[in-house]
């Protein structure tokens, strides 16, 4: 792998532009080529972020052989489609969350990606924040006692229609796709793998989730409590508890640069890591330390707990009854 890292960008929606604006930040990339359904989109995407090329399909950019690794920013639905592709044209990915609609699409990319020896990693941004990852070491430093409790809130009141993607099943919609991810990720981040789940919702006339609230039995025995809610602003914060204090990400916890330990003692202390930029940095810094390193997933975020946690959201949308086309 050449130490510059090529960089494509498959879509050029809302996400798209923030990571196109985070690479700015990126040390030896480049911008290689960006794709569009619509090649005025891309030309006007390449103009904006200075993309090498604008490819008017998909399938170009998947083809195009001047590029290392693929951001693929659509809609959920669109991942499984995109994600395969761009792996049979050869090329490692970065794939936006939820990594795909269920776990069987999950596990087929991840299964192709092994038989072509490809990197892959879902676009957990939230993992790789300055802030979040000096938290995990004072936690495992034992700072917080056992840690044997977590509970972690994600939600907006969303402005949008029944067509947009955050409403639309045709494009995965619904809240535990969208936002349940995060605080269901971070709690296998923190507390371990989950081995089982049970949620609450409330639906929409369309079938989607508008919000959830979820418990997590952790395979060592640990709690968490989580919710998601595209109908109501919620604080977004995330506390991890022990028998010694507990330490809280402020809000909103999936990019934050600070949090607070709080000790048994009613001592607190605050501490403040900033992250770079608009924080999508880090996850394209990983990607390129491990495409130069010859890793083919990042220790970070192991392919497995991927598929794992899809499988935990079909737990719990069979629980609230929400279904795909696809399941
Ligand atoms: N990590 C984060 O903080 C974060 C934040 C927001 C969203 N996301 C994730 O990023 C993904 C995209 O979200 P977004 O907010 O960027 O969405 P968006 O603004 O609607 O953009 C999605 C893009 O996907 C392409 N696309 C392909 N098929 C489509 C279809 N049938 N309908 C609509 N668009 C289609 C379009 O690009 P072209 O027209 O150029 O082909 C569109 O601009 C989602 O999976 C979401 O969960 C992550």
């Amino acid at each position: 792998m050449d130490k510059i890292i090529r960089w494509g960008i498959l879509g050029t929606g809302k996400i798209a532009k923030a990571f196109a604006t985070a690479l700015r930040d990126v040390p030896d990339i480049e911008l290689a080529a960006v794709a569009s359904r619509s090649v005025d989109s891309a030309t006007e995407f390449a103009r904006e972020y200075g993309a090498t090329r604008a490819h008017g399909d998909y399938q170009a950019l998947a083809d195009d052989p001047g590029v290392d690794v693929i951001y693929i920013a659509t809609p959920h639905a669109m991942h499984h489609e995109n994600a395969i592709m761009c792996l049979k044209g050869g090329k490692a990915l970065l794939v936006e969350k939820a990594f795909t609609l269920n776990r069987r699409e999950a596990r087929e990319i991840v299964d192709l990606a092994r038989e072509r020896k490809l990197f892959v990693m879902e676009a957990m941004w939230t993992r790789f924040q300055p802030a979040i990852l000096e938290a995990k070491r004072m936690i495992d430093m034992g700072e917080i006692g056992n840690v044997r409790n977590l509970q972690a809130d994600l939600g907006f009141a969303a402005d949008a229609g029944p067509e947009h993607r955050l409403f639309n099943p045709a494009l995965g919609g619904g809240a535990l796709l969208d936002l349940g991810i995060y605080p269901l990720s971070m709690a296998a981040f923190f507390l371990g793998p989950v081995k089982a789940a049970r949620g609450f919702g409330e639906l929409a006339p369309n079938g989607v989730d508008v919000q959830a609230n979820f418990v997590l039995n952790h395979v060592d025995g640990s709690l968490s409590a989580c919710s998601c809610s595209l109908n109501t602003r919620t604080p977004a914060t995330l506390s991890v508890c022990g028998d010694k204090g507990f330490l809280r990400l402020h809000g909103r916890f999936h990019h934050a640069e600070r949090f607070t330990i709080a000790m048994n003692d009613g001592s607190e202390r605050e501490f403040h890591f900033p992250r770079i930029g608009n924080g999508y940095a880090h996850e394209a810094m990983e990607v390129g330390r491990c495409l130069r390193e010859g890793l083919l997933e990042s220790p970070e975020m192991p392919l497995d707990e991927t598929v794992e946690l899809m499988g935990v959201l079909d737990a719990l949308r069979a629980q609230l009854g929400v279904r795909y086309s696809v399941d």
